[in-house]
């Protein structure tokens, strides 16, 4: 059976910590947190986690309204709150606004677990009965393009996935988090005026109309966010910046997709987490390979690795095979994508995606490919 997509929201850092570690060893998949005062309905309409867990000390009036809005707005989730106080006055507000379990804190594992289980059986057959369509009018995926070593190719595969997907006719973003060395605009031959470092300056992060101010337009349909003009306007941008622009942007594009430093540090992780699904990308050489390795490890302890697929880039017939990697990484590799050094490094310096520049190539077609698995491992997901 699928695990059950969980989403934890409180204002209580330590809280949300016990929560999640009650749920470790349980068969749920801890998909996001947020803070209730930090977009936390937009994430959730993102995440489209099953059970949204609510931490809720004082049965606040605005916690009551963020369950009500969610109940609403996101058929499909159910809503659990966990307080220390709980009174009958809470329950009863609590239910009207659309909660179906309040438990007591602290609570044991294996009591949560069940709670989340039932609330996410009820809340699916309602939907059945209902014949309720989950998802619609939920459109913006979020995609981190990771991996652990510089040179993979994270940039190319975000790019040219990015062009295709508009060119089938989506709304697409990409958001540059490499925060030092980005270079989306290289790839996309754009002149860097405006930056996320621009817009993380003041509320701008929080206000879409300034984002589409400092986003470039690509020939091709695709927004661009670049990275700053220079590693010194690195430190104007922080993990919070991130997540607020990644959370205003959701409600206005099909699909955003994030490039990364290969580094897991704290704009990465942001990215991470606020994500749907992650491209994990991969070389064939034994130093990548166990970087990736140890990355696979990391996303599990972190809880992030349901939502990981391994992306194999730079294939080519040498003393490692796709299949010794399947052994080494313990997984099939599903995503291939051949060493193409003429057209890619053409394409680079020209700064023309490659899947516009080249499309007849075979990377061009697996790159393609590659952007119908983003929309079918997330659709599979969402429904
Ligand atoms: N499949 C491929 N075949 C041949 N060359 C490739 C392929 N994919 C990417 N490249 C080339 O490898 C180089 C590195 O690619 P890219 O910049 O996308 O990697 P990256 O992981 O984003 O690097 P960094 O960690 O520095 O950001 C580029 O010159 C690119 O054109
Ligand atoms: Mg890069």
């Amino acid at each position: 059976m699928e695990k059950v997509r969980v989403m934890i929201i409180g204002n209580n850092d330590n809280r949300i910590f016990e929560i999640k570690n009650l749920l470790n060893d349980q068969e749920v998949a801890v998909v996001g947190f947020a803070k209730q005062m930090d977009n936390a309905y937009e994430k959730a309409l993102g995440l489209k986690p099953q059970v949204v867990i609510l931490q809720c000390d004082s049965g606040s009036e605005e916690f009551l309204e963020l369950a009500n809005r969610i109940y609403i707005k996101i058929p499909g989730c159910a809503i659990i709150c966990v307080c220390s106080d709980v009174n009958v006055e809470m329950i009863e507000k609590a239910m009207l606004a659309g909660v179906r379990k309040v438990l007591g804190f602290p609570i044991d594992s294996a009591t949560l677990y069940e709670n989340i289980e039932q609330a996410y059986n009820v809340e699916k057959s309602r939907l059945l009965n209902t014949g309720t369509v989950v998802g619609a009018g939920m459109q913006s995926r979020v995609v981190t393009v990771f991996g652990a070593k510089g040179g993979v190719g994270k940039t190319t595969i975000a790019v040219n996935t990015a062009v295709v997907l508009a060119q089938k006719g989506n709304k697409v973003a990409v958001i540059d988090t490499d925060l030092q060395f980005g270079d989306v605009n290289i790839f996309f031959d754009i002149d860097t005026k405006d930056t996320i470092a621009e817009l993380s300056q003041g509320r701008d992060a929080a206000d879409i109309d300034a984002i589409k101010r400092l986003t470039a337009l690509h020939y091709s349909g695709v927004s661009v966010l670049c990275a700053p003009k220079s590693p010194e306007y690195a430190e104007y941008v922080s993990a919070k910046n991130i997540e607020t622009i990644i959370n205003t942007m959701r409600p206005h594009f099909d699909y955003i997709i994030i490039d990364t430093t290969p580094l897991f540090n704290d704009a990465t992780m942001v990215a991470i987490e606020n994500s749907n699904l992650v491209l994990l990308v991969s070389g064939m050489d034994i130093s990548t390979l166990r970087n990736t390795k140890t990355s696979l490890n990391i996303l599990e302890s972190l809880q992030q690795r349901d939502k990981t697929e391994v992306v194999i880039n730079k294939i080519s017939n040498g003393i490692i095979s796709v299949k010794d990697i399947q052994r080494v990484l313990d997984l099939q590799v599903k995503n291939k994508i051949s060493l193409d050094i003429k057209t890619a490094l053409t394409c680079h310096n020209k700064g023309v995606p490659i899947v516009i520049d080249a499309p007849r190539t075979a990377i061009a077609r697996e790159l393609a490919q590659l952007a119908d698995s983003i929309v079918n491992i997330i659709d599979s997901r969402v429904k």
